[in-house]
């Protein structure tokens, strides 16, 4: 029997609800589908932050890095600035295991409603691969002359000819696996150094793909699109910030934050992909039990799929439909009264 070792990081707020319950059901799938998990907790946190000063200890990413395997919940909590929590645990993670393609597929679930009206669940099944690891966020640039009238900041994105190709050879290859349609995000009118050059490599890799159709739109058209005819787009490749608009976006359109997943992944598997839902702690929600688990549960399914073990990741897929579709639990964002609890326990039975 195969066994994997997993870290589970919580986090803040609804982060710890929902990862209990993707753990619950990620182990009731091992017991079926012939695998074993053993977890290893880690409290890093903005609580931690509070107590000690850092969101995890100095050799964090060591003790991570023999893992399987990280299933993250979220980190953010009030009075903790989002850059302290950001910088101080998920982007050294993200850079240090060297996690350059951030993979979000989104679909319309059954039995749930787009806000897009009219639209079926076919024609809403997309997945932006998002650049991870350089990009905008970066940490260069600075603050000049505060608190004076000629105040300024600078603030530089990074764009390496390695890290542009590596991800658009990426999403390249999904698409081969899939519809065989990448669309890249761009914006090289307003952008004039890094959009032209990612357009060039962009079109450098297109060209070692001629089975799959390529396209580029302007972000704030592809936005549009996004919302209009969403049936046309399959892959969109994106730079980090674009990425992370898009596909807050793409979650909007089908069910909402509560039920898109995410991975953060070392496509060579020299160190541990990471996976996580796309939401954050949602302080306005927190410890009331109310959050919808499902995202946190669908990026357990992308975390054992990237384990290797895909049946478990369709089961784990189909149980989430199935309940889903049936109705009969819901939490309120799905205009439902259950909790958390109730609807990661609905998914893990309805594996069988
Ligand atoms: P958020 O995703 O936490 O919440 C946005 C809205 O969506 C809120 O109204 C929330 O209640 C709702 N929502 C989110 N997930 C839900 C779920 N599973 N079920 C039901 N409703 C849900 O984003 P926000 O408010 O911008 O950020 C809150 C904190 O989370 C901040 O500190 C932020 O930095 C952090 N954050 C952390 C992320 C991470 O750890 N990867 C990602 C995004 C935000
Ligand atoms: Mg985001």
């Amino acid at each position: 029997m195969t066994a994997y070792r997993l870290a589970s990081i919580p986090g803040d707020g609804i982060g710890v609800d929902v990862t209990v319950e993707a753990r619950k059901v990620l182990d009731r799938a091992s017991s079926q589908f012939g695998f074993s998990v053993e977890w290893t907790e880690f409290d890093w946190s903005c609580e931690r932050y509070a107590r000690l000063g850092a969101m995890m200890p100095d050799d964090g990413v060591g003790q991570l890095s023999a893992f399987d395997g990280i299933l993250l919940g979220a980190v953010g909590f009030p009075g903790v600035p989002d850059h302290v929590s950001l910088w101080g645990l998920l982007i050294p993670l993200r850079r240090a295991f060297q996690q350059y393609v951030n993979l979000r597929p989104v679909r319309l679930l059954p039995g749930t409603t787009s806000v897009l009206a009219g639209r079926k669940a076919e024609e809403l099944e997309l997945v932006i691969v998002r650049e991870n690891s350089e990009g905008e966020y970066s940490a260069i640039g600075g603050r000049h002359n505060a608190g004076r009238p000629d105040e300024f900041v600078l603030q530089e994105s990074v764009f390496t000819r390695v890290g542009v190709t590596r991800i658009i050879r990426y999403a390249f290859e999904l698409a081969r696996t899939r519809s065989s349609r990448v669309c890249s995000a761009t914006k090289s009118n307003g952008l004039i150094h890094s959009m032209p050059f990612w357009d060039e490599i962009f079109a450098e890799v297109a060209a070692e793909f001629p089975d799959v159709h390529s396209e580029q739109m302007h972000v704030d058209a592809l936005a549009a699109r996004m919302v209009q005819a969403p049936d046309r787009l399959d892959i969109v490749v994106a730079s980090n910030l674009f990425g992370d608009i898009l596909s807050d976006l793409a979650a909007a359109i089908t069910g909402g934050l509560g039920m898109a997943p995410s991975g953060n992944i070392n496509p060579s598997g020299e160190f541990p992909s990471m996976f996580e839902a796309v939401h954050g702690s949602a302080p306005d929600i927190a410890g009331q039990g109310i959050a919808n688990p499902v995202a946190q549960i669908l990026a357990a399914a992308m975390l054992v799929e990237h384990l290797g073990e895909t049946v478990a990741a369709q089961a784990i897929r189909a149980a989430v439909d199935r309940v889903l579709d049936e109705g009969r639990v819901r939490t309120p964002d799905l205009r439902g009264t259950d909790t958390t609890e109730r609807l990661g326990t609905a998914v893990a039975e309805a594996l069988g």
